[in-house]
């Protein structure tokens, strides 16, 4: 396995793998939902390569950067087992040096949800997966369903900008308990993380009532909201049945649609969803 800061570094030992390549990106802190798009990778593809960058550009004021879990040694060691081609670390400097001034920005599907909570985030990490493609040249990339909104707007993205990469999006990788992997997960106290699983608990009660025949999007935020609100650490920011590619909220709930929330666990700000 190749590990390089160095951009030129970057580019010749891509330039040696030849094949189908395949990109994982992450800001590290890896857990079994990161090694899950990895191992999906090294099946589908000849040669893998990931990324570790805890993007300054995505975090937005008042969240900290400095806080986020750095684990490098430990993320090397598992990516090493999981037989990861190349690895790129770019510093900060690396990857806007003085004089940056260029951004992607994806209009309407980065707006509602993750965007409205978070203004700014995904002009960042658009502009981010744009460099990391344009770095790695990868044949395909892997995104977790975890991040819903997310893989929406690189989608557009792709899309829009002709990009010649095939998106590849993998299914939600939970505790036994049913809590989302996330390297947030690491900020919760015990009594915290015993709270956090009414996410998954709220979604899925939902879900069985999609199941048996409930259509009404209200009806089915409601039920989640309420199974939240009565989780005392837990606060729900917001609820949404959408349209899972525009992000566009629902009247009436249909198979495929993305029953989506995010709740904030004492301080820690966690986000799951489900596809009904
Ligand atoms: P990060 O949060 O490190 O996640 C990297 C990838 O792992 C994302 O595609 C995310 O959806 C996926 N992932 C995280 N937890 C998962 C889980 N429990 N199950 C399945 N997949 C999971 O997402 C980012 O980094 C950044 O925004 C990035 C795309 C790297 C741009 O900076």
């Amino acid at each position: 396995m190749r590990v390089t800061e160095n951009l030129s570094e970057l580019r010749t030992i891509r330039r040696a793998l030849p094949g189908v390549f395949g990109l994982i990106p992450t800001m590290g802190a890896l857990h079994e939902g990161h090694a899950s798009l990895i191992r999906r990778a090294r099946l589908e593809c000849d040669h893998v390569g990931v990324s570790i960058f805890v993007n300054p550009t995505q975090f937005v004021p008042g969240e900290d950067l400095s806080k986020y879990p750095r684990t490098i040694e430990k993320d090397l060691a598992l990516l090493g087992s999981l037989g990861v081609d190349a690895v790129w670390t770019p510093t900060p400097e690396v990857m806007y040096p003085d004089g940056y001034q260029t951004w992607i920005a994806v209009d309407k599907v980065s707006r509602p949800l993750e965007g409205a909570h978070r203004p700014g985030h995904f002009c960042g990490v658009a502009t981010v997966v744009t460099k990391l493609l344009h770095s790695f040249t990868p044949d395909r990339a892997y995104f977790g369903q975890k991040d819903a909104q997310q893989v929406a707007v690189l989608r557009r993205m792709v899309a829009d900008l002709n990009f010649s990469v095939e998106l590849v999006v993998c299914p939600i990788v939970r505790e036994p308990d049913g809590l989302a992997m996330s390297s947030r997960n690491a900020y919760l106290g015990p009594q915290e993380r015993n709270a956090a699983t009414v996410l998954y608990r709220a979604l899925s009660a939902a879900k069985a009532r999609f199941d048996a025949g409930e259509r009404g999007a209200e009806a089915l935020r409601d039920a989640v909201g309420e199974m939240i609100a009565a989780e005392p650490l837990v606060t729900a920011q917001y609820v949404s049945v959408a349209d899972p590619d525009t992000l566009e909220e629902l009247p009436e709930a249909a198979s495929g649609a993305l029953l989506s929330l995010a709740a904030c666990v004492g301080e820690t700000r966690l986000i799951d969803n489900i596809l009904l």
